[in-house]
């Protein structure tokens, strides 16, 4: 999505903006802009493209400035071109916007201000925000700002900039994500912490209708109508490296690498005395005793991670569980009633249609647990509780890490539910607790054996089109395994129900046909290998992710075994998603793809 950063302070800001631009280039762009004010005017260069044709256009001015918004956009209203970047004048100079999000009725505002004679450049909505706030504007920005803000329908992450204010700026957000960087006679806005942190590590979260009015010397925070709002300081306590690559080739392979640390982060402050305790306390154990009904809400892999967490569920606690696709569940009218939970899954936390999932469940009647990894963000803050994965940052748009620390995440959560709904013993969930602690040492020895995974990616790089097959959890593993491939490989993929190939998709499997399954379930295990032995009397070529007590029985069907250690098998998953992302990793880098910025995708979809 869209990235923003402002500064102002004592420092040359185009370079400012730029650095910090660079370090928000994950978030997926096609175009990028600065806007410094400079001798009285507000300058503007912006660009088509990657950072370095701005840069390129930047080294022809001289730009002396010390306040200033800089922009990466990801096209939502109106093709990548140099027009349509940000950042966007009003038609009088006055006024600069960067903007996040989309404006709803921008049209209707367009014809308004077009029947008053305002003439547009663009065909992007936020065009509009920087004339409406030129036609509000009578000497006072803020009070412009209000009454822009209170006009305007939709998601907005702002920066605003006046020619009439040289030593200040200004910014608000709703639905998209945006903080404040507190530095020393300097301040900043950023929609991603890695854009300042070599500044500062002091960052005050903004919530959905704040403006800020931010000058070297403070920066102040009201609500729409203009009332102080109080906010604490967050002090960010990542190394610069938890957001650089860390000497690893590509970001996606840091994250696979990090899953171990991650992991371990989301479940061992879960478990203490023996016993997982996910933090639920806003819940209470009555209202638990008393769920009907979870409906898990997701998009992607979080979604993906929602389905083994119904498996989970389902399987320990003994509660119906519908997981949705966040983009179906908010428009199906779906029946959630009082003494629903819903289990909201996200990375970011800003995924538009999770979050509007999220507000669909909770005007039905639904209390609301979210599962985040980034702290802070809309799903954590619109939340009844917050099971954070403590993932670390999550730069590759390719989600890895985040998947597994979210199935940690459901596992905790399905023991804790299942606990205190009375269905399974102290022991039982002793054990579980042991399991659970001994799983990043279990991922670690799947990673030490990465070079049999890139040894069968570079038989298989070439392939046309990859099935993946599994049965119950391995079929929720499968459409996982498959999104990965697809996303950075550009290799289509389908994930299947190992029951279902007779019913149809078995017509497309022929001679060297590649097939993925992932073997997990003991009880399963008949069943998936007759379905093995029937894409083989087909020409298929099967690679097994399968546990070491089951390799004996897959090896003699499979054409290759990827075995990883021994576990719960309703832990499973987390430990064979690794091989899947690993092969789809060693593919994008043999096809030579960008691997941690695949074309098309953005690593946060805060539009719909
Ligand atoms: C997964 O690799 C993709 N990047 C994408 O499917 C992602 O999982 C999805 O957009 C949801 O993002 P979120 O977890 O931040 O809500």
């Amino acid at each position: 999505m869209c990235g923003i950063i402002g500064y102002i302070g004592n420092r040359n800001a185009a370079e400012v903006l730029v650095r910090g631009l660079h370090k928000l280039e994950y978030r997926g762009y096609d175009s990028a802009g600065i806007c410094v004010f400079s001798k009285g005017h507000l300058d503007v260069i912006k660009t088509k493209g990657r950072l370095d044709k701005l840069e390129q256009r930047l080294s022809g001015t001289s730009l002396e400035s010390t306040l200033g918004l800089g922009h990466t956009r990801w096209a939502t209203h109106g093709e990548p071109n140099d027009i349509n970047s940000h950042p966007h004048l009003s038609q009088n100079g006055k006024i600069a916007v960067v903007h996040n999000g989309i404006i709803e009725n921008y049209r209707q505002i367009k014809e308004f201000l077009c029947d008053k004679g305002v003439e547009f450049q663009s065909e992007t909505d936020t065009e509009v925000i920087a004339q409406l706030l030129a036609y509000h504007y009578k000497g006072d920005v803020m009070r412009a700002l209000m009454t822009t803000l209170g006009e305007l329908e939709g998601a907005y992450a702002l920066g605003v900039m006046c020619a009439d204010y040289p030593d200040e700026f200004f910014a608000a957000r709703k639905d998209s994500p945006l903080i404040i960087g507190l530095g020393k006679g300097e301040n900043f806005i950023a929609s991603d912490i890695p854009a300042i942190l070599e500044y500062t590590r002091d960052i005050i979260i903004m919530e959905d209708r704040e403006i800020v009015h931010i000058t070297r010397g403070q920066a102040k925070l009201y609500d729409l109508l203009g009332k102080t709002v109080k906010r604490g300081v967050f002090h960010v306590d990542w190394d610069a490296e938890a957001a650089e690559k860390g000497g690893y080739e590509h970001f996606m392979i840091k994250e696979i690498s990090e899953e171990p640390r991650a992991v371990r982060a989301a479940i061992s402050p879960r478990i203490r005395d023996g016993l997982i305790d996910t933090g639920l306390s806003a819940l209470s154990d009555n209202w638990v005793r008393n769920i009907k009904k979870i409906h898990i809400i997701a998009c992607g892999t979080a979604y993906h991670a929602g389905l083994v967490g119904k498996y989970a569920i389902e399987k320990v606690a003994r509660i119906p569980v519908e997981a949705d696709l966040a983009s179906e569940f908010r428009y199906r009218e779906p029946i959630v009633r009082k003494g629903d939970l819903a289990v909201v899954i996200s990375q970011s936390g800003e995924t538009l249609d999770t979050l509007m999932g999220l507000r669909e469940a909770r005007k039905r009647g639904a209390k609301i647990l979210s599962i985040v990894n980034v702290v802070g963000s809309s799903i954590a803050r619109e939340s009844d509780a917050v099971i954070y994965t403590w993932a670390g940052p999550e730069i590759s748009v390719c989600s890895t890490k985040a998947y597994n620390t979210q199935l940690a995440a459901l596992f905790s959560l399905a023991y804790d539910l299942g606990f205190r709904k009375g269905k399974l013993s102290f022991a039982g969930m002793m054990a579980a607790a042991k399991s659970l602690l001994g799983l990043p040492e279990l991922i670690e020895k799947v990673l030490l054996n990465r070079e049999i995974i890139q040894k069968f990616s570079a038989q298989h790089f070439n392939a046309q089109s990859v099935f993946y097959i599994g049965r119950g959890i391995d079929f929720a593993l499968s459409s996982e395994g498959s999104l990965k491939l697809k996303e950075i490989s550009y290799i289509h993929s389908e994930a299947y129900a190992g029951g279902e190939l007779k019913h149809g998709t078995i017509a497309l499997i022929e001679k060297g046909t590649l097939v993925i399954c992932p073997i997990t379930q003991d009880n399963l295990l008949e069943k998936t290998l007759s379905n093995v032995r029937e894409v083989k009397a087909r020409g298929a070529v099967v690679m097994a992710v399968t546990p070491e007590r089951l390799a004996g029985a897959v090896s003699d069907v499979a054409d290759a075994v990827i075995t990883i250690p021994d576990t719960d098998s309703i832990f499973a998953p987390i430990i064979a998603v690794t091989p899947l992302q690993l092969f789809a990793y060693y593919v994008s880098v043999m096809r030579g793809n960008d691997v941690d910025k695949p074309r098309n995708l953005a690593k946060s979809v805060t539009v719909e």
